[in-house]
């Protein structure tokens, strides 16, 4: 199946499929997301690829995958790492190698753009994803992930 997935850089057409997909996820993750917001970030990241990329899976003309990377300045790697926030395919078209087909071409791109680094977190409760991220060359860190939100 996977040679059906064709994947692509997000471009300002696709803007509802990614809010769409993003939307799913976050519901998915029991995140609230405000649609607006999560637009004002596509859209952001659509017209300066300075903060990262989006890229989209399609199959059969029909989006079905979904990955953001974000970029940030890093001092510990002394350039730019990428930070997976998003990797989601819809629940119709898991395990059939469409997230495999994403993470090959976000590593390639990640490669080509001389980052440094790319880094994710599995959230407690979807181990099943890691090893497919083992697969793909990542290694798990031993620290913890904080946050302070506002
Ligand atoms: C994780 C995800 C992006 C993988 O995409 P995919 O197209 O299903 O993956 P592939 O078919 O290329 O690879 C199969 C691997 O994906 C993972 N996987 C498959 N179905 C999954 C599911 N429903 N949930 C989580 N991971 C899954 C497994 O690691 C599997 O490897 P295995 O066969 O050795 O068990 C996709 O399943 C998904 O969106 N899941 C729900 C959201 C999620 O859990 N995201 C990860 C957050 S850390």
């Amino acid at each position: 199946v996977s040679s059906a997935v064709s994947i692509r850089h997000a471009a300002r057409d696709d803007i509802e499929s990614a809010v769409t997909l993003l939307t799913a996820q976050l519901h998915e993750h029991e995140i609230a997301s405000d649609e607006q917001e999560l637009r004002a970030v596509v859209e952001a990241v659509i017209a300066d690829a300075r903060h990262g990329f989006m890229l989209l899976a399609e199959q059969h003309r029909q989006v079905s995958g979904i990955a953001y990377v974000a970029s940030h300045l890093s001092a510990e790697h002394g350039g730019i790492v990428g930070w997976l926030e998003e990797l989601y395919v819809v629940p119709e078209q898991r395990g059939r190698g469409v997230g495999s087909v994403l993470l090959k071409e976000i590593t390639q791109t990640v490669q080509k753009l001389g980052w440094r680094a790319l880094e994710l977190e599995v959230v407690a409760g979807h181990e099943r994803a890691v090893p497919l991220y083992e697969r793909h060359g990542f290694q798990a860190l031993t620290r913890t992930r904080y946050t302070r939100v506002g």
